[in-house]
């Protein structure tokens, strides 16, 4: 749950200050990307865990009206539901404190879930313990599917010994985080076809997607390292980059699953991020299906 609250400016040490305006909203990554993947077309399960609390149930209500079902969201008996308080101040600018709550009691026995009879993909961020990233890996390469990883947020997850991933796709921070370098060591086309081949080879993913805000992806194949390149952000007047990248990685998945093509999903997955650039917030600026058409029939 994301408590946005709005300012003239954050406090200073010891200060209390009033703000103009707060208001709750629907947020986390697996939760945006889950809603994003249904909107660009996917029947979604979400795995995972919020608290037994009045935001739980919000959260879990507002996943199934996006048509998501929930039958292996648990309810942890003792954490809360993670909580992201953003103070937003005048100028729009703003910071970000997470709370992880029940996301980090996620258990092994969550992932007790029908992999090979129910699941084309699966899909996971880095907001959950990193043994159940490990697990989750782990199970869906046993059942033979693809695994997509968001690399976000920034982490240092030990990359070695996680099976099946098919595509990871990190931004430039969580690459440089996955590879225990600078973000500044990421500059530039050379360096980040490097970036990529070193990821690519500590985990064994075939593809590398790394995110790169208004100026595209940069897009890794290991079977074709030379035709590695960046692949360009559809140019929109931006309003907020708030999940675009989650809308991004999540209808790239959505169309690499039904067509195999990594260049078209690329592309599928730029328009439905610009899209979420121009709108204002998380969930109210994913796409739905249609919508990802009509913008990629307008610019190509
Ligand atoms: N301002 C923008 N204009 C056009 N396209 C954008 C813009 N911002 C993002 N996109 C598209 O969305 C993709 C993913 O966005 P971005 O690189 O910001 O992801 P991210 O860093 O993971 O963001 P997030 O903080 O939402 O997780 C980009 O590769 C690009 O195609
Ligand atoms: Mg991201």
């Amino acid at each position: 749950m994301d408590l946005v609250l709005q300012l003239a400016r954050m406090p200073l040490k010891g200060e209390s200050l009033l703000g103009s305006r707060y208001s709750y909203v629907a947020g986390g990554k697996g939760a945006n990307q889950a809603v994003a993947a249904g909107r660009a077309g996917a029947e979604v399960t979400f795995v995972g865990r919020v608290g037994s609390d009045t935001h739980g149930q919000k959260l879990q209500a507002g996943l199934e009206e996006a048509g998501i079902d929930t039958r292996y969201l648990r309810h942890d008996p003792e954490a809360p539901s993670g909580l992201a308080v953003i103070p937003v101040e005048e100028d729009g600018e703003n910071r970000i404190i997470v709370y992880p709550g029940a996301n980090m009691e996620i258990e092994k026995s969550d992932l007790d879930t029908p992999f090979r009879e129910s699941f084309d993909a699966v899909m996971l961020n880095f907001e959950i313990p990193e043994s159940i990233i490990r697990e989750t890996c782990r199970r869906a390469s046993e059942a033979e599917i693809p695994v997509v990883i968001d690399a976000g947020p920034p982490r240092e997850v030990d990359m070695s010994d996680l099976p099946g991933i098919e595509i990871l796709s990190p931004n430039k921070a969580e690459a440089a985080h996955l590879l225990g370098e600078e973000p500044e060591a990421l500059e530039g086309e050379k360096a980040l076809s490097q970036a990529a081949k070193k990821l690519s080879e500590k985990n064994g993913a075939p593809k590398i997607v790394i995110k790169l805000g208004s100026s595209g992806a940069f897009v890794f194949e290991a079977a074709f390292p030379d035709r590695a390149a960046v692949m360009p952000a559809f140019s929109v007047e931006t309003i907020d980059g708030t999940a675009a990248g989650d809308a991004f990685t999540s209808a790239m998945a959505v169309r690499y699953l039904e067509t195999g093509d990594l260049a078209e999903a690329v592309e599928f997955g730029a328009a439905a991020g610009a899209i979420a650039a121009t709108k204002l917030g998380a969930q109210p600026s994913l796409a739905e299906r249609s919508e990802i058409e009509a913008f990629l029939a307008t610019f190509l």
